[in-house]
This record gives structure tokens, sequence and C-alpha cells, in this order.
């Protein structure tokens, strides 16, 4: 019983982190399209700052808190916001945010 419940949680555990951002497995067109509402504070087509920092080249640098980019630190930014920034938790679903992320590394 007890091992069973115990593989029963790892199955859950897995199950739970592929579903966190899908793991990377966005679709970046589609991403494109979530990123209109961020467009209005980001540019996508430099590193220049808008409202919020310009994120072309996002994956390639660091983000401004110093932190490297990843789908983990750049994915908790967009569910926190912060600093001028909408909180996007509750605003997109788990696959808007893979989809959106997919797009950012396209930049
Ligand atoms: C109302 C303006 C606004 C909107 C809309 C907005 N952001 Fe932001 N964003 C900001 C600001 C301002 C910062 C800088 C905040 C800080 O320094 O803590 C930021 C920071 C970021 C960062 C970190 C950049 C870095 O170099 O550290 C990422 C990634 C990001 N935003 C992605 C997004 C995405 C994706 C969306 C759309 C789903 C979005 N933002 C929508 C204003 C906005």
């Amino acid at each position: 019983m007890q091992k069973t419940i115990s593989i029963l949680s790892l199955g859950a555990l897995a199950l739970a982190g592929t579903s966190l951002f899908a793991q990377g497995k966005g679709d970046a067109a589609k991403g494109k399209a979530v990123f209109e509402q961020c467009s209005v504070c980001h540019n996508a087509d430099s590193a220049e700052v808008k409202m919020g920092p310009g994120l072309k080249g996002l994956y390639k640098r660091k983000l401004t808190d110093g932190k490297a980019a990843t789908d983990a630190t750049v994915g908790a930014k967009i569910d926190a916001g912060g600093g001028g920034m909408p909180a996007y938790k509750d605003l997109l679903s788990a696959a808007e945010k893979a989809n959106v992320i997919a797009y950012l590394k396209t930049l």
C-alpha cells in the first residue's frame, strides 16, 4: 500500500513537472499572438526600454535582476509581474504562458 502511494505521488510529480510551462514545448507562433498584450510595454525587436526592458535577445542575456533567463525565471516573472508589470498568473493559461515563452526564445 505504502509503495502504491509513493508510486502514485511520483507519477503526480512527473505530471506536474511536465505541465509547468509545458517544458518549453510551447508554440512560438501562437505565443506571438499572446505577446501582443505584452508589446504595449515591451519591444520585441530591440533591447531598448519601453515601459519594461526590451526583450530582444532575452535568452542570450541575464534578466535585469541578475538571474539567468530560463523557463523557470522568465515564467516566474510572467506569473508574478512586479515593478510596473501586471501579474499574469491568472490572466494567462499554462498553454499561453508556454507559447509566449517559446516566442520570447525566438527574439
Ligand atoms: C504595463 C506594462 C507591462 C506589460 C503589459 C508587460 N510587462 Fe513585462 N515588464 C514590465 C516592466 C516595467 C518590467 C520591469 C520590472 C522590473 O524590473 O521588476 C517588466 C519585466 C519583464 C521581464 C523581465 C525582463 C528582464 O530583462 O529582466 C519579462 C521576461 C517580461 N516583463 C515579460 C512580459 C511578458 C511575456 C508580458 C506579456 C504576457 C509582459 N511582460 C507584459 C512591464 C510590463
